[in-house]
């Protein structure tokens, strides 16, 4: 785990531009972590109520456009908190991207105290996620948020 959180704040340091940033953010997950099996991140699509894929790895999906309240990622967009779940066929509200995935994971992503987007991590094995998944994430939605304010990015779209 140590060595991840040493790429990752490489990355960090280095001068990619944002879509940059956050590809590589997402292949390094991807790779780095077993349970990892897709990882993106979507943003408040200008002022509707919806999220936009950002940046992924792993299979292109159907769903880069989310309204808000649907599926796990739109839940996150409204109630603001870390969602783990632990089997995704057990969700009523769960937009399903790829047959394979089990468990899912939803970080919101805070700017300026502000829910303007999350990392979204799919696994293909059941009750993947932990504690330790979250500290990871939140983590790294910490730095893409500070990252944010330093270059001015925001908003993400217009
Ligand atoms: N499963 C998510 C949709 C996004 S895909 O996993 C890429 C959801 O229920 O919101």
């Amino acid at each position: 785990m140590e060595k991840l959180y040493t790429t990752l704040n490489k990355l960090f340091e280095s001068n990619l531009n944002f879509n940059e940033l956050l590809t590589r953010i997402c292949e390094t997950l991807k790779k780095e972590v077993e349970h990892y099996d897709w990882v993106g991140f979507y943003f408040k699509n200008g002022n509707k109520k919806e999220l936009k894929l950002k940046a992924f790895a792993g299979l292109p999906t159907d769903h880069e456009i989310i309204p808000f309240g649907k599926g796990i990622c739109g839940q996150v967009a409204e109630s603001h908190q870390n969602f783990i779940v632990d089997n995704v066929h057990a969700q009523d509200n769960y937009i399903a991207c790829n047959i394979n995935v089990k468990s899912e994971i939803v970080i919101p992503l805070f700017y300026n105290e502000e829910n303007i987007g999350q990392i979204d991590i799919d696994s293909n094995t059941l009750n993947a996620f932990t504690k330790a998944d979250e500290e990871l994430l939140t983590y790294v939605n910490k730095k893409v948020s500070n990252y944010i304010k330093a270059k001015n990015t925001y908003p993400i779209f217009n």
